[in-house]
């Protein structure tokens, strides 16, 4: 497939899929986001071989928010493998918004029913291996190194700390888990890795490298080398499918049918299986905390080059 060589067809795209980001707001729960401009859309596709193809504003730089939950996953499982992981996180969608916290109350065991809601996440990270918070989060950068072969990849202080300074929700959460016994250590040291985790900041041709690593077996987009293992890029991917929309996966997954991984900031991680990786940034949100504009494009996209996985 040729996605790339159609650059006309993806910039009027990304075009008409514009039109869309007057209908949403951008976050504003974490104050630094609420800066963002509303009315962007930027696209990125790799196809591998050093094939990219981007409209939009490229150059610009977002946070992962919640992409970063699919990565930390993935080391989380090298870290401490599938029986590890799973104790403490489910493998269930929940039908909730991504920072609920009701079901860990009325589930029994008080376990987050996945890894992409914010309490999964957060027992997760919890479960990344290092003496430290640089340590840990220092793993988790040279990971995504390697995934986009951009060493100079680092998080945006200012996101981190403004998200850190207000997370009283995710501390809460945290906490409750705590007492449950599902995270352990001090907490406060676990939302500051959390809340960089979130902030790391890329671009979309960065993201849609990872996508392409994540479609494509976990190989490095050039070397073929194997960077994350065939049965975690598995897990990554279903998670992404399942969940990677929060309470709009169902129908996500109906109109797309591509695995996806939404971030407050108006980020979208797409994997095709053997197929493209595709980032994209548009921060005008939908009520559920997804890119409405982003939305709109990825579905485009899956109907022009049939990426739909079904
Ligand atoms: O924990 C939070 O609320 C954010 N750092 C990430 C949430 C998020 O990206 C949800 N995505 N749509």
């Amino acid at each position: 497939m040729n996605i790339c060589g159609d650059y006309e067809a993806l910039n009027l795209m990304v075009e008409e899929a514009l039109q869309y980001t007057k209908h949403g707001k951008v976050a504003n729960y974490i104050p630094a986001l609420s800066t963002a401009n509303r009315d962007l859309l930027s696209l990125s596709i790799y196809e591998g071989e050093s094939t990219v193809a981007s409209a939009g504003d490229t150059f610009k730089t977002f946070t992962l928010q919640s992409i970063s939950k699919v990565l930390a996953l993935a080391l989380a499982l090298m870290d401490k493998g599938e029986d590890g992981v799973f104790s403490r996180v489910g493998m269930e969608p929940t039908g909730d918004p991504f920072n609920s916290i009701i079901k860990l109350e009325t589930h029994s065991p008080s376990k987050p029913l996945n890894p992409m809601i914010n309490a999964g996440a957060l027992a997760v990270t919890n479960m990344i291996e290092g003496n430290s918070v640089d340590e840990k989060l220092g793993r988790l950068l040279s990971f995504i190194h390697e995934l986009t072969g951009n060493s100079s990849i680092t998080f945006n202080e200012q996101v981190a700390i403004s998200e850190y300074n207000t997370a009283d929700l995710n501390r809460s959460l945290a906490y409750f888990l705590k007492q449950h016994d599902v995270v352990t250590g001090n907490i406060e040291r676990l939302l500051e890795l959390y809340t960089k985790q979130c902030a790391i900041e890329v671009n979309c041709e960065d993201l849609a490298k990872i996508a392409y690593v994540i479609g494509n077996e976990g190989r490095h987009v050039e070397t073929g080398r194997s960077i994350i293992p065939l049965h975690i890029a598995r897990i990554m991917k279903t998670f992404m499918t399942t969940c990677g929309m929060y309470n709009a996966s169902g129908e996500f997954a109906i109109k797309v049918g591509i695995p996806s991984k939404s971030g407050v900031s108006g980020a979208i991680m797409a994997s095709v299986p053997h197929g493209p990786g595709i980032g994209i940034y548009g921060p005008s949100l939908d009520e559920k905390g997804n890119s409405i504009a982003g939305m709109k494009l990825l579905e485009s996209l899956s109907h022009r080059y049939d990426l739909n996985i079904f």
